[in-house]
């Protein structure tokens, strides 16, 4: 009886490690900003005529920031042959400082 308590303990205890372990992947930054995640990820495709150049037309101050939630999502759903980006590749911090940066026009 009391060595399958301690394996119940056991499982319990790798399971919140690996829990946490997932956690910390999510949010952790792989890039230093938005200029750098789309010099490495989007560029690829964005500055060879693979993806439209219109991501990066410039929006007024009026529309910034539906602009700025339409980039977000295209990135993490995908859009026909663009793929999806999940967040342990792109985190939230870093694609929301992109994202704007497009729609305003300072992502080069
Ligand atoms: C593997 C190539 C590829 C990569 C990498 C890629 N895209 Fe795309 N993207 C495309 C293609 C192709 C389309 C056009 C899809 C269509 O309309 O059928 C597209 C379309 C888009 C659109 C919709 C067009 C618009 O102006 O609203 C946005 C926004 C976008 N991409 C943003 C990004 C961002 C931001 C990144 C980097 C995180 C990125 N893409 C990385 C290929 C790519």
């Amino acid at each position: 009886m009391q060595k399958q308590y301690k394996s119940i303990r056991l499982l319990t205890l790798a399971s919140l490690l690996l829990f946490g372990f997932s956690q910390s992947m999510a949010s952790e930054r792989y890039y230093k900003n938005g200029q750098e995640a789309y010099t490495k990820v989007c560029a690829y495709c964005h500055d060879t005529g693979v993806g439209p150049d219109s991501i990066k037309i410039k929006f007024d101050a009026a529309s910034v920031d539906f602009r700025t939630e339409n980039i977000f999502q295209t990135v993490r759903l995908g859009l026909n042959a663009m793929p999806a980006f999940r967040k342990t590749e792109i985190d939230d911090a870093t694609l929301r400082d992109l994202s704007r940066g497009l729609a305003t026009g300072t992502i080069k």
